[in-house]
């Protein structure tokens, strides 16, 4: 089998992606066929994230967003809600003086008013003591929904149309992405989707106009550094023509 080591000698460090998106699938699907609850799936998954923030860093990678809980995922049980709610407080808590100690800012994409008032504290605190921090951005994606995100961004643009304080003439892309969450960042040049999904699910609509997939059929909480390895390299042998 191929290690890191080896993949990273492979690696061309001059030309990585400058923004990473990951859809951080299969955590139910994995903890099932090991005949354990799906909530086992999303603690295992905490670890795989752990690893792929850490290569990020090690790399220099400017953007990482990871889907964390969509817009669709309240259909789920008050259960799994409550586990995965909890999982975030307790990540966050627990890797912030790592995540500052490497300089990594985060971000929250997404509307987190309907958090509860702990979850919404640990976010505060999370994005408060990483405000100064200047190295990567990382964001994470809760209650996001690229839908909602492009229906705000309207909203408020239309709102200022309305005030007098924009020109509809004045509406083009650029100023229409700097109204979304991600204002001011790159557009993913790489989305990597686990778990032999096809889909989007409803993520960074806008934003991946261009960007490139990777499919993996490996479960979130078996992908490693290795499989990330691998996506970094199968990029860097993509010609993006942006339809030129
Ligand atoms: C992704 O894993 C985590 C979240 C959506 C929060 P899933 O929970 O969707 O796992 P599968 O897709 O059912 O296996
Ligand atoms: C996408 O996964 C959302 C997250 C990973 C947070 P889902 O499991 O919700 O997507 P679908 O339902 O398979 O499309
Ligand atoms: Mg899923």
């Amino acid at each position: 089998m191929v290690t890191g080591e080896e993949l990273l000698t492979q690696l061309n460090k001059s030309c990585l992606p400058r923004h990473v998106a990951i859809i951080m699938d299969g955590n139910g699907r994995w903890a099932l066929a090991r005949g354990l609850k799906r909530i086992f799936g999303h603690q295992a998954g905490m670890e795989s994230l752990r690893e792929v923030v850490k290569l990020c860093v090690e790399l220099g990678i400017q953007a990482l967003t990871v889907y964390a809980f969509s817009t669709e995922n309240w259909k789920r049980s008050r259960l799994e809600i409550n586990f995965l709610m909890g999982l975030l407080i307790k990540y966050l808590y627990q890797e912030i003086d790592e995540l500052c100690t490497n300089n990594v800012k985060i971000k929250i994409l997404g509307d987190i008013e309907k958090f509860t008032p702990e979850v919404q504290a640990a976010i505060a605190m999370a994005i408060e003591r990483s405000q100064s921090n200047n190295g990567l951005n990382f964001n994470i994606a809760l209650n996001y929904g690229g839908r909602f995100e492009i229906m705000e961004a309207t909203r408020v643009i239309a709102r200022k149309v309305a005030a007098g304080k924009l020109d509809v003439e004045e509406i083009n892309e650029a100023l229409f992405a700097g109204h979304l969450y991600t204002a001011g960042q790159p557009d993913p040049d790489l989305l990597i989707r686990p778990a032999g999904d096809y889909r989007v699910s409803n993520f960074l609509l806008w934003q991946i106009a261009y960007t490139e997939f990777w499919f993996t059929e490996i479960k979130w909480p078996d992908f490693s550094r290795i499989h990330f390895l691998q996506a970094l390299i199968d990029f860097q042998n993509r010609e993006r023509r942006f339809g030129g």
